[in-house]
């Protein structure tokens, strides 16, 4: 069973999602430990209530990066963690936490990467007027959202879309493919080679779809 370390700094649904995988028995893990740079994440009240040993390490803290980094690893070795969780974390982290995990620090980011990376991005996708956007659950390294993708999941953007409709359209497939990323690490079947991240016995998605629909031809 592998041992979650999960870094928050605001609502925590993703939070929520890993934490209701595991309780339905789906997702055989457990966390260790919940860590924010924000005291007043409600992520770590969802914690709270699950018994989950919580830590706040405040942005205020460290002046360099690094040292931050530093302490977060020590927390999380502290607590036998093996995969990095990083569930709406806003805080850029540094080589110092990626030396210590790597290719064990995962995060989720609400759009289809490369497309739409950095903040903003279901404005940034409204505004380019894409059909689709989707969400991105990728490995971590030294980039801004560039580490190798383990699952997407692709949702339509309509015409009378806002960000708040399309984000919550994304958030809701969030909450799917996250708890599913980490299943298939935990079962030993994620591969990386270079930039691919291949998945042993994976079931093959068939289908396609277009945003709007095609009438022309059936
Ligand atoms: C989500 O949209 C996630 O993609 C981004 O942070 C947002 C909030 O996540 N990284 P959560 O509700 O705190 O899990």
């Amino acid at each position: 069973m592998i041992n979650l370390g999960v870094l928050v700094s605001g609502n925590g649904t993703n939070l929520q999602a890993i934490i209701d995988a595991m309780e339905r028995g789906i997702l055989d893990s457990k966390i260790g430990v919940v860590i924010s740079n924000n005291p007043g994440a409600f992520a770590i009240e969802r914690a709270r209530r699950q018994n989950i040993p919580t830590e706040i390490v405040s942005n205020k803290t460290f002046t360099e990066k690094e040292d931050y980094d530093r302490r977060l690893v020590g927390i999380l070795k502290d607590h036998s963690v093996d995969l990095v969780i990083l569930a709406g974390f806003m805080r850029i982290i540094t080589h110092v936490l990626i030396n210590a995990f790597p290719m064990r620090i995962m995060n989720i980011h609400p759009a289809l990467l490369p497309a739409f990376s950095g903040l903003n991005v279901q404005k940034k996708a409204l505004e380019y007027g894409v059909k689709f956007s989707g969400a991105t659950v990728h490995f971590v390294d030294e980039g801004i959202d560039t580490g190798p993708v383990i699952i997407q999941a692709v949702v339509p953007v309509y015409d009378d879309d806002t960000e708040e409709t399309l984000a919550a359209r994304i958030l809701r497939e969030e909450h799917r493919i996250y708890p599913q990323a980490i299943k298939l690490f935990a079962e030993g079947r994620l591969e990386v080679k270079g930039r691919r991240v291949t998945i042993k016995d994976s079931h093959r998605t068939e289908g396609s779809m277009a945003n709007p629909e095609v009438t022309i031809f059936k």
